[in-house]
C-alpha cells in the first residue's frame, strides 16, 4: 500500500516533469510587459539598446521574411526585436516570484545562463559587424542587472 503511494508519487513527478518539458519546448514566453513588473531597470536599459530596435533595423520588405526574423526577431508576446527571453529562455514557468527566487526551480523551468555562446547563436561569421565580437566591448554595450563582469 505504502510503496503504491510511493510510486504514484514517482509517477506524478516525472508526468509533470515531462508536461514542464513538453510546454517549454513550445517557446512560451511571458513578455516584457511581465518582466517589466519586477526588474524595471533591466527593461529601460534593454529600451535603449540596439536589440530592441533590431526588428525595426529590417528593410520594410524583409520584416517577415523567416530568414531575417531568426535573428532580428519578429512579433512575440507583444515586442519585436530581440527581447529578454531570447537571451534568458521562455519564461512562462520562470517569471514568478517564488519560482525566481530559487536560482535551482527557475533554471529546470526555463531560466537560461546567458554566456558568449548564446550570443553568438546570432552573432555569427556572416552577420554584418564592422568588428569582430569581442565580449568584453559588446557586453558593455547591452550590460545590465547586478553584475558588472558576468562568467564567460
Ligand atoms: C514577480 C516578479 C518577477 C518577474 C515577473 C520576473 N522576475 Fe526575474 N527575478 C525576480 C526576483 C525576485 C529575482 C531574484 C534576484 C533578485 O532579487 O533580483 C529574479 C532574478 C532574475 C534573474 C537572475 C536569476 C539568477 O538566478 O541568476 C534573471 C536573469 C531574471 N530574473 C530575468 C527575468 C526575466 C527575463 C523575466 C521576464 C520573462 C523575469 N525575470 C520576470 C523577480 C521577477
Ligand atoms: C545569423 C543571424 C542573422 C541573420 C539570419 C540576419 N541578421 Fe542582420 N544582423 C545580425 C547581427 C548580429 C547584426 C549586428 C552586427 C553588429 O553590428 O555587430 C545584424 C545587423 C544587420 C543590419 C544593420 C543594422 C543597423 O542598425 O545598423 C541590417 C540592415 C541587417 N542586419 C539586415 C538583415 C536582413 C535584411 C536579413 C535577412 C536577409 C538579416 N539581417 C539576417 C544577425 C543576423
Ligand atoms: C542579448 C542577450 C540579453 C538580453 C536581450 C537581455 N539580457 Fe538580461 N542578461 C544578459 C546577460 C549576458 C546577463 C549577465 C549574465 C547573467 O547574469 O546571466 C544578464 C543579466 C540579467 C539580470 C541580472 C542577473 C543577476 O544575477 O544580476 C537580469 C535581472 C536580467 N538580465 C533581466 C533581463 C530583462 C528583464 C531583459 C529584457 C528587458 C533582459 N535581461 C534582456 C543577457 C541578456
Ligand atoms: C536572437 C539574436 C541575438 C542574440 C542572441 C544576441 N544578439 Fe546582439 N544583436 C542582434 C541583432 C539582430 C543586432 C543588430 C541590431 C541593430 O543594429 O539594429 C544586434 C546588435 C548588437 C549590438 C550592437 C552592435 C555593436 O557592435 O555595438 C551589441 C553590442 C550586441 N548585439 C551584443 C550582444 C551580446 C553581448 C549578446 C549575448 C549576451 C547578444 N548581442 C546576443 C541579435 C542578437
Amino acid at each position: 500500500m505504502r510503496f503504491g503511494l510511493v510510486l504514484a508519487t514517482v509517477v506524478m513527478a516525472g508526468l509533470l516533469a515531462s508536461a514542464v518539458a513538453a510546454t517549454g519546448r513550445l517557446n512560451q514566453f511571458a513578455g516584457v510587459d511581465s518582466c517589466k513588473k519586477c526588474h524595471a531597470q533591466e527593461v529601460e536599459a534593454w529600451q535603449n539598446s540596439p536589440h530592441a530596435r533590431a526588428h525595426k533595423a529590417l528593410p520594410a520588405d524583409k520584416q517577415a521574411d523567416p530568414r531575417c526574423v531568426q535573428c532580428h526577431g519578429s512579433q512575440q508576446a507583444g515586442v519585436a526585436g530581440v527581447h529578454c527571453e531570447n537571451c534568458h529562455g521562455a519564461g512562462k514557468h520562470y517569471a514568478k516570484r517564488y519560482v525566481m527566487k530559487d536560482p535551482v526551480l527557475s533554471r529546470i523551468v526555463g531560466l537560461v545562463d546567458v554566456s558568449e555562446k548564446v550570443c553568438g547563436r546570432c552573432h555569427t561569421e556572416t552577420s554584418p559587424a564592422i568588428r569582430t565580437f569581442a565580449w568584453d566591448r559588446m557586453w558593455g554595450v547591452i550590460q545590465h542587472g547586478k553584475k558588472t563582469e558576468p562568467e564567460k
